[in-house]
Order: C-alpha cells, then structure tokens, then sequence
C-alpha cells in the first residue's frame, strides 16, 4: 500500500509538466492532504522528490527532472572515486585491486578519452552518477565501430530515480552522433540489476562467449 502510494504521486508528479500542489495530488489520489502531506514529507527526506515554494505554495516535482547530464573532467575525479568507493564497499567487494583498477582507468579515460563519451550527472550541483565509454575502432566479427560502456556508477542514494537512465539515453544519443550502430558492455553473470539495468535501455544478450587465460 505504502509503496503504491509512492508510485502514485511519482507517476503524476513525472507526467506533469511543471511542479504539483498538494491540493492537486490529494484530488488525483483521492485521498486526504494530511496522508498525501505525511508521503511527501517521507518522500523528500528520502531524496526522491523536492518542492519549490513560490510565495506560500509548495509546488512538488520528481528529482529525476532536476538531474542535469553534463561532460566530465578532470576537476570530477574524487566525486567519481566517491561515488565508485560507496558501491564497492556496499556491494562488499572491497577489494583495493578493483578500486585501484577502477581509478587508473577513471584517470585514463578523463585525460585521454573522448569528452562527449564521459559524462556526469548533478542533481543541485552535487555528482550523483558517471558513465565512462569509448569508441573501438575494431571489433571482433565485422570490423565495424564499437561503443563501449567502460564504467557506470550512480550513488546509491541517488539509485531508483532514474538518473542512471537519463545517463545511460544521452551517452547512446552521443554513440549515435558519432555513427555508431552497435554498444556493448561487460557484466558479471550473477549482477541481475545491472542486466536489468542494460535491457531497461534495449539491450540484448550477444552471441559471443567471453574467453580468458591467466598468464
Ligand atoms: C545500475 C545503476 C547504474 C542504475 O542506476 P539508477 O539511477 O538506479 O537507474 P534508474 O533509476 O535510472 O533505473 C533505470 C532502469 O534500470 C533498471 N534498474 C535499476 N536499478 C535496478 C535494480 N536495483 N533492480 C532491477 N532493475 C533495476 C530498471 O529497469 C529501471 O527502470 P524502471 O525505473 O522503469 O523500473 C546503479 O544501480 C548502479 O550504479 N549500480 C552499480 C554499478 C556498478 O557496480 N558499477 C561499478 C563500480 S563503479
């Protein structure tokens, strides 16, 4: 019930074009502007939607419109390593190799990669998410051009509000600009939200097998 409810207001709060008033919310909902108030309240303090107020009246939007995706640079780096260190620990895969790895790459990419492939997302100013891809000239099979989703990360407490979605749509606009017909990435087997994530925007299981040797 609780959550049908939240659904609800993120529903009409994302299809509106502007902010929504509580008067407008308890009508659609057809409850009290007491219960909707309590939602509201439990909803902000958990960074799923903000109001603006204009004079005396509260006008509530969802924070996935208040996302902006901007390019990223070298000035991004410790909110990026924040970002990575906060999923790591919680995926308690705290392994320093990874975080290691994770930043080399991160470092690599920002000085050397192609601007329009790295890119953030701020919510008031704050970094929330990253995505970090590239081109490959050549690939397995046909030899077309490749885009590739290296890296991917939004704060956990930025996750469900479709910042992640907004990141991943403008990185595959910008493969698109630069002629690419096919993106690919790498996930682990038992990583089910992430699978979820990529099918969320079109993605497919591809008919290759990954193959490794330790030397
Ligand atoms: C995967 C990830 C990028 C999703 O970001 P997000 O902002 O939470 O995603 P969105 O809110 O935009 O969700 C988009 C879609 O992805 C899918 N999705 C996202 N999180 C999901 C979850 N936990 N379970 C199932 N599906 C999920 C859903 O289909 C969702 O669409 P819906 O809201 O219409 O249901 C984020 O969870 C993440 O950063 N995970 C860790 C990634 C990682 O391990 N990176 C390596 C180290 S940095």
């Amino acid at each position: 019930m609780e959550t049908n409810i939240q659904d609800g207001i993120l529903n009409i709060l994302q299809s509106a074009r502007s902010g929504v008033q509580l008067e407008e919310l308890s009508e659609q909902l057809n409850l009290t502007r007491h219960t909707v108030a309590k939602y509201l309240e439990v909803m902000r303090a958990e960074g799923k939607i903000h109001y603006n107020k204009i004079g005396r009246t509260k006008l509530w939007t969802d924070v996935s419109k208040d996302v902006t995706i901007r390019f990223l640079g070298m000035d991004d780096l410790d909110d990026i390593l924040r970002i990575q260190e906060k999923i790591i620990k919680e995926q308690k895969s705290n392994s320093l190799d990874r975080l290691v790895s994770l930043k080399d790459t991160t470092v690599y990419r920002l000085q050397h990669g192609d601007p329009l492939l790295n890119l953030g997302a701020d919510i008031d100013g704050k970094l929330v998410g990253f995505v970090l891809g590239e081109v490959r000239r050549w690939e397995f099979g046909r030899g077309e051009m490749t885009g590739w989703i290296l890296i991917l990360g939004v704060d956990s407490e930025y996750q469900g509000m479709g910042v992640g979605r907004k990141l991943g749509s403008m990185l595959l606009d910008h493969f698109r600009k630069k002629n690419v017909e096919k993106v690919r990435t790498l996930v682990e087997w038992y990583e089910g939200d992430l699978i979820s994530y990529f099918k969320s925007l079109g993605f497919n299981l591809l008919n290759m097998l990954p193959l490794e040797k330790e030397i």
